[in-house]
């Protein structure tokens, strides 16, 4: 079985002039190593495509494979992470994770907030600045976070993302719109526990694989998970398997968030308390990252006795699944979704 790997390296567009913060949401080499060892153990035969227009260029000339993995995260646009789905579906190639209209409305986070919202799972009240800060001139609830509205990886998520006065949440909204020429993200500020959800399968079979508490180190920026204490996780952030009555209820409503935004496969999704111990959707990662030992989805299924090649056979079992397909070795499966 011929799997295609597709992928953004961090060395590729380093190599293009690309700053640290810009690729901070790319892979490295070591995962799809270890992405292509996992499928080369489950039977599969992996092949390293690399970018999305590598994979056009291969679909143009008539190649076509069993199935597409793709973990690219796309480079332009809110639309970004749908680009390589939606060749797939353009050239009738099947593929594993979610489809483009989900990948776009998780992108986008107030989109994915008034999905999930309307499936009546709290999120925290919100507004988004297009193009100026003035136009946040009425929010009156602080304290407030502020982001961009369509990054991941924790960029733009920093210690000047909390604000307490109207002034201060001016400067932060300018300093999103400009540094990342998006829009901002404005919403309350929840100061409980987080917690971040793997969930994996489709339809009926849809499920919790494990629910984890991020706790920040002494050393660790302060308040948020942001960008730097993900990039030093191993020395700033304590991964801790969580199973008391409020984590467990962030990993209901993290399964009614994944059934509302439609995901496949697997997603990441996270989840922060209020003052009141309330879990509250913050956003949904359809493209978890994926490296072994650094990324929170493959750290909390190894907390739940399910180890990296295991956790790439569940997705890859679910997304076969989906076509009436099965890995090598194993009876077909019955279609799910
Ligand atoms: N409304 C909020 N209240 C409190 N903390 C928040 C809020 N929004 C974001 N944060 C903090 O900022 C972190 C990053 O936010 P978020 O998950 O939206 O960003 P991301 O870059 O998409 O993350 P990922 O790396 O999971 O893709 C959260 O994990 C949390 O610590
Ligand atoms: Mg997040």
């Amino acid at each position: 079985m011929r799997i295609a790997l597709v992928y953004d390296l961090r060395d590729d567009y380093r190599a293009l002039g690309f700053s640290e913060e810009a690729v901070a949401e790319f892979d490295s080499v070591e995962t799809i190593d270890q992405l292509a060892g996992a499928l080369q153990a489950l039977g599969c035969e992996p092949v390293r495509v690399g970018r999305g227009q590598a994979l056009a260029a291969r679909l143009v000339e008539g190649e076509r494979y069993d199935l597409v993995f793709s973990i690219a995260e796309g480079v332009k646009g809110r639309s970004r992470e749908a680009q390589v789905p939606a060749l797939c579906e353009l050239f009738d190639q099947p593929y594993l994770l979610s489809d483009p209209l989900t990948l776009a409305a998780c992108l986008d986070k107030a989109v994915a907030k008034r999905l999930v919202r309307d499936a009546g799972v709290p999120t925290p009240a919100f507004a988004v600045a297009e193009r100026s800060a003035a136009e946040l001139q009425g929010w009156d609830q602080f304290p407030a976070f502020v982001k961009p509205l369509a990054e991941g990886t924790g960029k733009g998520c920093e210690a000047a993302s909390l604000v307490r006065t109207p002034e201060q949440l001016q400067a932060a909204v300018t300093g999103v719109l400009t540094r990342f020429s998006q829009p901002a993200l404005v919403e309350r500020f929840l100061s409980g526990r987080e917690f971040t959800v793997g969930l994996v399968g489709n339809g009926a079979e849809a499920r919790v694989l494990g629910v984890c508490e991020i706790v920040l180190k002494a050393g660790a920026e302060a308040n948020v998970y942001s960008l730097h204490n993900k990039e030093l996780c191993e020395d700033l952030v304590t991964y801790v398997r969580a199973d008391d009555g409020e984590a467990r209820l962030a990993g209901l409503r993290a399964l009614e968030a994944y059934k509302a935004l439609q995901c496949r496969d697997t997603a990441r999704i996270d989840f922060r308390s209020d003052e009141n111990g309330e879990p509250h959707f913050l956003e949904a990662n359809p493209l978890a990252g994926l490296n072994p030992w650094h990324s929170d989805l493959p750290i909390l299924a190894a907390q739940n006795g399910v180890e990296f090649v295991a956790l790439i056979g569940m997705i890859l079992d679910a997304g076969l699944a989906r076509y009436g397909l099965a890995r090598p070795g194993r009876e077909r499966l019955r279609r799910t979704a």
